[in-house]
């Protein structure tokens, strides 16, 4: 029984059928990737794989509009996971598109006037062509990893909390970070991690941290240092800074810019199209 994962948008489309006293709704079990036929039966929505979600289980999901659910034997659950690690609490947020991770209450992708798979596109895009080995310092929802081992030869991926990988196992919009053979996973710190990784090896790097708030150490001069080492002659580096018109990110993006260049980048630009920077060695 493969999982079905629903949000308010796909509940909210059900109810409307319901009322309008429908018999038969094509709705979508992986938010929006595939549609599949449920009946609409006086106890709930029954699905082509004979599970039955009830009126009172859809009224709660289309209540919630931060949060998607799995659907496990008819019985509903938040996609939701409070990291020990780090003590906070990730959950998968629905959008008109693919979904975001919230990380104590702050969407790591941006949502506002774009979602989170065009954000992706555009990162990617600033260091295009994607080719040869790609590191990925932070793998979040996996959408950057995925996206580059669709041209890279080979994408190594880290991920500080466990529970940020928990929740992209139950996103359907993740999972071809767990069956793409070209991606390698490393859980742990990327500060650390990227320590053991040779001079050189990588002909792209994607640096997508948290906000500088929550993160200072994927900014520092330190860990640029480190990305430069890593990166080989000719390589390019993009770094996700936010809004570079905002206050903040102006002041992030001024910092990171003296950091990288001093770091040993021959050239240090922004790209407010992607909210980042994009460096060259
Ligand atoms: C903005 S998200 C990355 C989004 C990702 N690029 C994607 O496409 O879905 C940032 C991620 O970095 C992780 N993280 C935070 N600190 C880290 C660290 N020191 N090393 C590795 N990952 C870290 C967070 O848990 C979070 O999942």
């Amino acid at each position: 029984m493969s999982n079905i994962v629903l949000s308010y948008l796909q509940a909210e489309a059900l109810l409307e059928r319901r009322q309008a006293g429908e018999t038969r709704a094509a709705v979508s079990p992986d938010l929006g990737l595939t549609e599949r036929e449920v009946s609409i039966e006086p106890d709930g929505a029954h699905f082509p794989d004979g599970q039955i979600l009830t009126w009172e289980a859809l009224e709660t999901i289309s209540a919630s509009l931060r949060v998607c659910f799995l659907v496990i034997e008819g019985a509903v659950r938040k996609i939701q996971v409070f990291s020990e690690a780090t003590d906070r609490l990730y959950s998968l947020m629905p959008t008109q598109g693919a979904p975001t991770m919230l990380v104590s209450g702050i969407p790591m992708h941006r949502i506002k006037g774009i979602d989170p798979h065009q954000d992706t596109l555009r990162k990617i895009k600033t260091i295009a062509p994607i080719k040869g080995y790609v590191l990925d310092t932070a793998t979040g929802l996996g959408y950057t990893a995925i996206q580059a081992a669709k041209s890279a030869d080979r994408v190594v991926t880290i991920e500080l909390d466990p529970a940020a990988l928990e929740i992209a196992g139950l996103n359907p919009w993740s999972q071809g970070l767990f069956e793409n053979p070209k991606i390698t996973q490393i859980v742990g710190d990327s500060c650390e991690q990227i320590k053991n990784l040779g001079d050189g090896a990588f002909a792209r790097i994607i640096h997508d941290p948290p906000a500088f708030s929550l993160a200072g150490d994927l900014y520092s001069a330190e860990f640029y240092g480190e990305l430069f080492r890593v990166l080989g002659r000719g390589g390019r580096l993009f770094h996700y800074i936010g809004d570079l018109e905002s206050k903040s990110g102006r002041v992030v993006a001024r910092g990171a810019m003296r950091r990288l260049g001093e770091a040993g980048f021959s050239r240090v630009v922004r790209r407010p199209e992607a909210f980042g920077l994009v460096a060259y060695k």
